[in-house]
């Protein structure tokens, strides 16, 4: 190490390299590469989308902008909370965001001081566990059980990890990358289990549509929670209208918290450009059919990948009942950041290894499955062949 990286603070020195980068990297270049490693679908922005972008630079919205969002995207994202979760929602709830990222960095910023501990049920998508260690907070990891029946949250592990440090518990459902979706009931423990204890929750419920069970999206905290409960929700643009390249987010907050949210946007990015923001509101308001059309493709390929990797003797999977991602192990393989770099060396299948999302994934390996059937049938093909020979 230099003498200028032991001069950074500790919390950026020790944020953690990404664990799927090296697979990248091994993969790179490769013309036959199929990257089933990645979290996000394989479909651009729909032009609908984009046209909206480029009219506001037309009508030269490039100045500074409102820093809860503007007031119309704010009303439609109460519109369209309304419309998913048949209650009231007041505008004044939303925040519009750089990214679902940020939403979370800012839900952690306003709970987190240095030192507070934030409980995080794992496997988890790596960067949440990031962002409260960049806080200089605690991450405490709350590995789930892993039953025949697929992961389970246990209320009591997660009791039990509680301290007097604990400012908040983290809880991602539809989860990435497990696929576990929390039923009802499971969002009653961890909220009457925050209410007991004066914990905040920060939901990240940012796959509610990407549902495989009965109804259109997954239970949420939105059906039992009051309009004052201490919860922060993060939520984006990225996944539901494949916009991840725009970096649109949004919290929902009691209104109370809205200077403060307010303040912390101003000191971080100072507003999202307006330009992103009328094509998220159009996203909104007009994009019901391709979100249709995007779940539609995610459950093909959920099926897809479930039928063709499970038919495999040594792959032992459960399927998914949310998100789009397959979360599975496979028998004798117990270095998943080994595998990963073989795989896609080998076969030229990008898959992201477990070792990326912290304790009890370990041996598991994820794979996204909102690419086109054609990839997903040719990776599956190539991994069959490829699995007798290790
Ligand atoms: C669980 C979860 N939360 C939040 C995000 C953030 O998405 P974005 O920053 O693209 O809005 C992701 C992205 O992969 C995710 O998987």
């Amino acid at each position: 190490m230099t003498a200028l990286f032991d001069k950074l603070s500790p919390e950026s020195r020790h944020a953690p390299e990404s664990g799927i980068v090296e697979v990248f990297n091994a993969g790179w270049g490769r013309e036959d590469l199929i990257p089933l490693w990645a979290g996000e679908g394989d479909l651009p922005t729909p032009d609908f989308i984009c046209a909206a972008a480029k009219q506001s630079l037309d009508a030269g919205e490039t100045f500074y902008t409102f820093q809860r969002g503007i007031p119309e995207l704010r009303e439609a994202l109460a519109d369209y909370h309304q419309a998913l979760y048949s209650r009231k929602f007041s505008a004044e709830r939303f925040f519009v965001t750089g990214s679902g990222m940020q939403s979370i960095q800012l839900a952690v910023q306003a709970l987190a001081s240095a030192g507070d501990e934030v409980l995080v049920p794992t496997p988890a998508w790596p960067n949440i566990e990031a962002a409260v260690g960049l806080r200089g907070a605690v991450p405490v990891s709350v590995p789930m059980r892993l039953e025949n029946s697929g992961w389970r949250l246990d209320i009591t592990d997660l009791e039990a990890a509680i301290t007097p440090k604990t400012v908040a518990i983290f809880l991602n459902t539809p989860c990435n990358p497990s696929g576990w979706v929390a039923d009802e009931e499971s969002l009653k423990e961890v909220l009457n289990l925050a209410r007991k204890h004066g914990l905040w929750i920060i939901a990240d419920e940012i796959y509610a549509l990407f549902y495989y069970g009965a109804g259109p999206r997954a239970p949420s905290f939105f059906d039992i929670a009051e309009d004052d409960d201490q919860i922060i929700y993060v939520n984006s643009m990225s996944k539901n209208w494949a916009m991840t390249g725009w970096r649109v987010g949004w919290i929902s907050a009691p209104p109370e918290l809205g200077q403060v949210i307010e303040n912390l946007i101003q000191y971080s990015t100072s507003g999202v450009p307006a330009f992103s923001q009328r094509a998220a509101l159009t996203a909104l308001r007009d994009g019901q059919p391709f979100l249709d059309k995007q779940v539609q493709l995610a459950r093909e390929g959920r099926d897809c990948v479930v039928g063709g990797l499970g038919a495999l003797d040594r792959i032992k999977l459960s399927a998914p009942q949310g998100a789009f991602y397959l979360f599975f192990s496979i028998d004798g393989i117990t270095d998943t950041r080994q595998f990963a770099m073989d795989c896609v060396r080998q076969t030229g299948v990008g898959l992201a290894p477990g070792t990326a999302f912290g304790a009890g994934g370990e041996n598991h390996i994820r794979l996204c499955f909102a690419r086109s059937r054609g990839d997903l049938e040719e990776a599956i093909q190539r991994i069959s062949v490829w699995l007798p020979e290790i």
